[in-house]
């Protein structure tokens, strides 16, 4: 814990607010919310102060598209999406201390705060754009509602400015053949004049680039678009011809059909979050200010790909220009989980055209939690894409967590209640072997905490594993179930190292698998600790301490049941048909 503890009091762990306009799947689970919440967890047990914030992001024309092609109303669609996701993050355990909305009437009072302290610093001006316009509609059409062909590299299916394929940024203007987005408009989009709000990114260029500077810890994917972007800062708009969305706080008629930019205030929504987080639970309408204006708060975004430049350049440069804000201390970006195609062999993109998208709401209906959170921690796709395959899905989570920690666990555990009362067994005489193993107890912990706390995931979880590995090689040569028949204080001993491991390993897979874990707690009459944003006891140093000889054990029960060959086929027969969104 030497990072956290040394430099900070507190940490402040955010992921992406997901828009409300459809169900949240695996690919966002493997790339923002499942790492947060693991190192939440770890946080936790270690008894520091942290808080974890979430939330539905609501404007922009995610939302008010969605909505028009369904013929309902914006708030009819985050309504629903924003209660379903807010249930299948429940259903998966991603710990939340708040899931906020930026619907909320105080992220209007946040997010203006935030533009007029930007204003006032003289970070903001107004330019005259040329945009797209509906004749037919007479209204503009921002961001996606006109496509056309990308001016770079010729892709048909290009937004009005930028192009999703190459990345091109560009001018409204340059987009080749526009055709509005929208349905119902039968006509050609025309160019038309509208002033806008702009954010000087320019400005911030020398504090961005010490800002990172100060980074070098952070994921080469994460810098590599970071220093892109600061290398190359222009204006940004920040505003946009919609009625959608937070109002411009400016005296003046240009900006009545016109809101805030999605981008501008979406961020923005973690501190609106935080505030409403200390109204409700601390009653205290100034409890949020510690998390964001306290150099003891350790700030740490957990982002998707797409979300880097805007969490590790422009809201951090909204942040310096507020004056009184911390910035982030680490932005943890995560590559794309993609979809296995057995047919075909090929790795394919997750997309709504294709169907082939895994939900939240459908995986937790169908397999165990502590699956699903197993195999998408395995392959966390950190230094680059991976892929969801059904196949090594069954094969990992039986071969690996049933057969290596869950069997460890149960013939353990079987043991000790049949031949020693139901109580770990005096340690006795111990032996060579025996000290090994219990020496690589806290060895085994230290290294899963320092993968921990360096954001390597996929290291973790394989580092608590291996202590499964080396418990069973362990179990597998002092043969317990021989000895009994001759040595009770042999088997004792055996029983007793044994029992250790399975403590350490209850707390180690407390970040992973909240669920086994508290079942196993539950047999081994351990309380796991209770942390919240206050923070506590350090339960994972604890962790390495003995379970006393005589502590009484329950009946064991399977912690990870094994999945079945034939449904596994069932369900991915089912996900290839396009049912499992
Ligand atoms: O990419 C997205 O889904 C965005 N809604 C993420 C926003 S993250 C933050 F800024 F709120
Ligand atoms: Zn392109």
């Amino acid at each position: 814990m030497d990072s956290v503890e040394k430099n900070f009091e507190r940490t402040l762990v955010t992921s992406a607010l997901p828009y409300a306009n459809g169900h949240i799947h695996l690919g966002h689970i493997a790339g923002a919310y499942l790492p947060a919440d693991i190192y939440v967890r770890y946080l936790r047990l270690r008894g520091v102060k942290a808080l974890y914030v979430g939330g539905s992001d609501e404007h922009g024309v995610p939302i008010t598209l969605t909505a028009l092609k369904e013929g309902v109303t914006p708030k009819e669609v985050i309504d629903r999406y924003h209660t379903a996701n807010t249930a299948a993050f429940q259903r998966l355990g991603i710990s939340y201390d708040i899931y906020g909305r930026t619907s909320w009437p105080l992220h209007v009072d946040t997010t203006q705060r935030f533009f007029k302290a930007l204003d006032a610093g003289g970070y903001i001006h107004t330019e005259e754009m040329e945009l797209w316009y509906s004749p037919q509609l007479e209204r503009f059409l921002p961001d996606r509602y006109v496509k056309g062909t990308c001016p770079k590299c010729g892709y048909t299916d290009a937004n009005g400015d930028e192009c999703e394929r190459c990345g091109a940024q560009y001018a409204a203007h340059e987009l080749l053949s526009p055709r509005a987005n929208i349905p119902g408009d039968a006509s050609s989009p025309v160019l038309r004049k509208s002033r806008h709000w702009f954010l000087d990114l320019p400005k911030f260029e020398a504090p961005l680039k010490a800002w990172l500077d100060g980074h070098p810890e952070w994921r080469p994917n994460v810098k590599g678009i970071a220093y892109g972007w600061v290398n190359d800062l222009r204006s940004r708009c920040i505003t946009r011809d919609t009625d959608w969305g937070v109002p411009i706080p400016v005296d003046d008629p240009d900006a009545e059909n016109k809101r805030i930019y999605v981008w501008f205030d979406a961020p923005i929504g973690y501190v609106t979050n935080t505030r409403q987080w200390a109204q409700d639970k601390l009653r205290d309408a100034n409890g949020w200010e510690i998390w964001w204006k306290d150099s003891g708060t350790r700030m740490i975004h957990f982002i998707g790909k797409d979300n880097v430049p805007f969490h590790a350049v422009i809201f951090p440069a909204m942040l310096m220009g507020q004056g009184d804000y911390i910035l982030a201390d680490n932005v943890v970006g995560n590559e794309y989980l993609n979809i296995f195609n057995r047919q075909t062999g090929k790795s394919e993109k997750g997309s709504k055209s294709r169907g082939n998208m895994i939900s939240v709401r459908w995986a937790v209906d169908n397999l165990p939690v502590d699956a699903i959170r197993y195999y998408l921690c395995a392959i966390a796709p950190e230094s680059k894409d991976s892929d969801f395959d059904w196949d090594e899905f069954m094969n990992r989570y039986n071969g690996e967590l049933c057969d290596v920690v869950g069997n460890f666990v149960h013939r353990c555990l079987t043991m000790t209640v049949k031949n020693f009362a139901g109580r770990v067994p005096e340690a006795g005489e111990l032996e060579a072997a025996d000290k090994e193993m219990l020496d690589a107890i806290p060895r085994q912990m230290a290294a899963i905490a320092e993968s921990l706390e360096g954001f390597k995931f996929r290291q973790a979880v394989e580092r608590f594993i291996d202590l499964g590995r080396k418990a069973n090689v362990y179990f597998d040569a002092a043969k317990p179930w021989v000895t009994r028949k001759t040595d009770m204080a042999r088997t004792g001993a055996t029983l007793y190292v044994c029992c250790q491991v399975v403590k350490a390993l209850c707390f180690a897979m407390t970040p992973f698998m909240p669920g086994g874990a508290a079942a196993l707690a539950a047999t081994l009459n351990l309380a796991l600790p209770n942390n919240g944003p206050d923070g506590g006891e350090d339960a994972w140093a604890a962790a390495v301490a003995p379970l006393p000889a005589g502590s009484a054990l329950n009946a064991p029960q399977a912690l990870f049941p094994k999945l079945d060959r034939e449904r596994i086929a069932e369900l991915a027969e089912a996900h290839r048909q396009g049912e499992a969104f």
